[in-house]
């Protein structure tokens, strides 16, 4: 197979290239493709050194059978469109196509099916989402979920390769502040992304529409509070769900651990736990009453909620 990875140098990029090769995806031919800046250099795939290309518009008219976008929202939007106009089909991990109602919004686990034989644009989901819904998703199947209270503790590295750099210097001393809206070093920030008009968070916006149109059920509410710690991989969120109909704590284990790429633990499970894993670990699930339960989730940001979602949804295709 030909692939091509957009954004190949970032932080997602590059965890892409990882889980190609871990997941042994029958890979040909890799094109790695970034900023001008990043031209000539090499990156290693399967023991080979591999040169990154500069992205131009030329690059995305060959023939490939999967190119895997992950270099931001406008990147995306300028040259998905014309990658699939030559036929191509793109793994997008930005926001740029989530809600777009034609466009697959995909976690392969849950809705994978949708994509079989699809060709053209897919979108990745947010890193916090796709957590969530992979937590959550046989908890709806069985007793449907009524509502979703989450706070978020999401790392730094969320942010990309520049915003870790931010973070190590703020733990130097060195008083920079360009990625994020207030020091991260030794604090939190109750916001990520912008705030929009009606005072919600980017953040917590695409956390309340892509859970809908993941799980496919309009009437989920979902109440996110989205906070960015000095963590620089692994997010965690404290969840609190409401269900139509009643369970036991016993049958909660049970879906959850029925759970595909879900373990579920009665350990303490920290960030630094999961850097570099390929499931979500759900623990510290308590029931205040037979419709009310809580958890705490964590997972690799960069792995589960991005790269290895992609690879998982080209898994999906190519398997079929
Ligand atoms: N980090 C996460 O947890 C996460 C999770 C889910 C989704 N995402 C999404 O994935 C995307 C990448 O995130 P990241 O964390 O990997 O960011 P990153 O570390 O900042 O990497 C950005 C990548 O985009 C490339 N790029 C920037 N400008 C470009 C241009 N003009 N032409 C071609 N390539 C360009 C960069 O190339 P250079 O190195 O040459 O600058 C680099 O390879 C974003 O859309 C982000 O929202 C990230």
């Amino acid at each position: 197979m030909k692939i091509g990875i957009v954004g190949a140098t970032g932080e997602v990029g590059r965890a892409m290239i990882k889980v190609l090769e871990k997941f042994n995806i029958p890979v040909k031919e890799l094109r790695l493709f970034a900023s001008k800046n990043s031209k000539g250099k090499y990156l290693k795939f399967k023991g080979q050194e591999i040169m990154v290309e500069e992205l131009t518009e030329d690059t995305m008219k060959e023939k490939y059978d999967f190119l895997l976008f992950s270099a931001g929202k406008n990147i995306s939007k300028h040259f998905a469109p014309i990658a699939a106009k030559y036929g191509n089909t793109i793994i997008d991990n930005s926001s740029a196509f989530r809600m777009e109602k034609d466009i697959p919004l995909i976690v392969p686990e849950i809705n994978g099916y949708l994509v079989k034989s699809y060709k053209g644009i897919i979108a990745n989901p947010n890193c916090s989402t796709i957590q969530m819904v992979l937590s959550l998703h046989k908890i709806h199947e069985k007793l449907k979920i009524k509502e979703i209270y989450v706070s978020t503790y999401q790392a730094v590295s969320g942010a990309g390769h520049k915003a870790i750099e931010e973070f190590s210097e703020q733990l130097n001393g060195n008083k920079i502040n360009a990625i994020f809206p207030k020091q991260i070093a030794y604090n939190i920030i109750p916001v990520i992304g912008n705030i929009l008009s009606n005072n919600f968070s980017e953040e917590e916006y695409k956390m309340i529409n892509e859970t809908k149109k993941i799980l496919n059920d309009y009437s989920i509410k979902v109440y996110p509070t989205t906070v960015r710690v000095p963590v620089i991989y692994g997010h965690s969120e404290a969840i609190v769900v409401r269900t139509k109909k009643s369970s036991s704590l016993n049958e909660l284990k049970e879906l959850i651990s029925k759970s595909k790429n879900v373990i579920y633990t009665e350990e303490i499970i920290t960030p630094l736990d999961v850097e570099d894993k390929d499931e979500v670990f759900v623990t510290r699930l308590r029931q205040f009453d037979t419709n009310t339960f809580s958890i705490w989730n964590v997972a690799d940001n960069i792995r589960v909620g991005a790269a290895t979602n992609a690879v998982r949804i080209l898994e999906v295709m190519i398997n079929e």
